[in-house]
Formats: structure tokens, C-alpha cells, sequence
């Protein structure tokens, strides 16, 4: 299986959107495992609008509530059980977009980067250029390291923050693979020209 999870140190800093553009720009094939919260536009259906070559392929479970998977499975009376978390077959790259961050708990038992590490794929981690993001980001670098998850780099989104990029990069050497602008509007034909000029898609074909 060939492939790579896009995680983040955080919510809402822009994963669906990352996910899209290389699920565009490779043809990829992409998944949420675990959906939660439905109102609204859905992971999924973000990616099908921004990513219209990509193969969006069905979530393993959509929750009601917009809340860390553990409690939003606890709240509709589902168990996130392993059985339903295994890896869907593609012959596609495989993109596979976490919920949350890299500890976001799945289960009190199973965390984010505990089932990436038994997908056995390699992450990339988005990640705000705001303040504070250097801390947040080393954070969840060492959090993935810890558990055997392979880094194939950081995207950042925002604003140019020069002097975090390089901290962050430099001191867990880890790839820069670009920085997304904040794009206005945003939408399959913007994404796809950022994307294609400011994300080194090379490094994770
Ligand atoms: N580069 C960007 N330009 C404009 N809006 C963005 C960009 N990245 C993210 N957003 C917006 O910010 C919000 C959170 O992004 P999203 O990708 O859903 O984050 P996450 O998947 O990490 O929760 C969404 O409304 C999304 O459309
Ligand atoms: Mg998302």
C-alpha cells in the first residue's frame, strides 16, 4: 500500500485542505476514517468539491457530534472497534486524513498516532505558521517519532513565517514541503495552482 496520513498539531489548521490539493495534484485516493460531526460540509464532501480527480472513498464511521472521536463514538453507542479500522483497499495512493491532532484519542486505548503507527504509513504533519506553532508542532513530531511513525515533512499553512519554518524543519530535520497561502476564494482551481506552485508534491509521490 502506498500512501501517507495527513495529521496536524491541532483542528481546523487546514488538513482537509492540504489533503485535497495532493489528493488533486496525485489522483489520489482519500479517506476519513472516522467522520465526526455532520452538519455541515463533511471531510469527504470538502474533498470531493475541492479534488475532482481524486477517488474519495467512504468513511469507516460517521458520528453525529463534533467532539474527539472517543466521545463522539461514546455518545452515538458505537465502538470504534479495530475490526473497522483497517486500511481500505485502493490501487491508488492512499491519503488519510486523522481526526484532530496526533493524540486525539479514538478510543481511552487508541490514539491517533497509535493507529498510524499500525498502518505502518509514513505522515505529514500541517501546521499554522501562527505563533505558538513551533512548540505545537516539535510536540507532535515527537509524538509520531515515539510511536515508529515515519515523517515525511511539514506543511504549513498561513502567512510567510520565515524563522518558525526553518526552527521547526531545522531541529527535527525534517523536509519543508511548502507552505500553503491562506487563498481567497477558495476553491478546485485555486487550490490546484497553490498547491502546484508551493508544495513539493515530489517528496510525497
Ligand atoms: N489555504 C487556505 N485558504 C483559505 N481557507 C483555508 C485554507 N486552509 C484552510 N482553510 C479553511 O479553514 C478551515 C479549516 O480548514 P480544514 O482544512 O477543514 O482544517 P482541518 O482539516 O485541520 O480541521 C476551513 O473552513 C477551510 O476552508
Ligand atoms: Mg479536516
Amino acid at each position: 500500500m502506498s500512501g501517507f496520513i495527513v495529521t496536524g498539531t491541532d483542528t481546523d489548521v487546514g488538513k482537509t485542505v492540504v489533503a485535497a490539493g495532493l489528493a488533486q495534484a496525485l489522483r489520489a485516493a482519500y479517506w476519513k476514517p472516522v467522520q465526526a460531526g455532520l452538519d455541515g460540509e463533511t471531510d469527504s464532501e470538502a474533498v470531493t468539491r475541492l479534488a475532482p480527480d481524486a477517488m474519495v472513498l467512504p468513511e469507516a464511521f460517521r458520528l453525529a457530534t463534533p467532539c474527539s472521536p472517543h466521545e463522539a463514538a461514546r455518545i452515538d453507542g458505537v465502538e470504534l472497534a479495530d475490526a473497522a479500522l483497517t486500511l481500505p483497499e485502493t490501487n491508488r495512493t492512499l491519503i488519510v486524513e486523522g481526526a484532530g491532532g496526533a493524540l486525539v484519542p479514538y478510543r481511552e486505548d487508541l490514539l491517533a498516532a497509535d493507529l498510524f503507527a499500525r498502518w505502518a504509513l509514513p505522515a505529514m504533519v500541517v501546521a499554522r505558521t501562527a505563533l505558538g506553532t513551533i512548540s505545537h508542532t516539535l510536540l507532535t513530531l515527537e509524538a509520531l517519532a515515539g510511536r515508529g511513525v515515519a515523517v515525511k515533512g511539514v506543511v504549513f499553512v498561513g502567512e510567510e513565517e520565515p524563522v518558525a519554518e526553518a526552527a521547526i524543519t531545522r531541529i527535527r530535520r525534517v523536509p519543508h514541503l511548502g507552505r500553503l497561502p491562506r487563498l481567497e476564494p477558495l476553491d478546485a482551481d485555486t487550490l490546484a495552482a497553490a498547491v502546484a506552485a508551493n508544495i513539493r508534491v515530489d517528496l510525497l509521490a
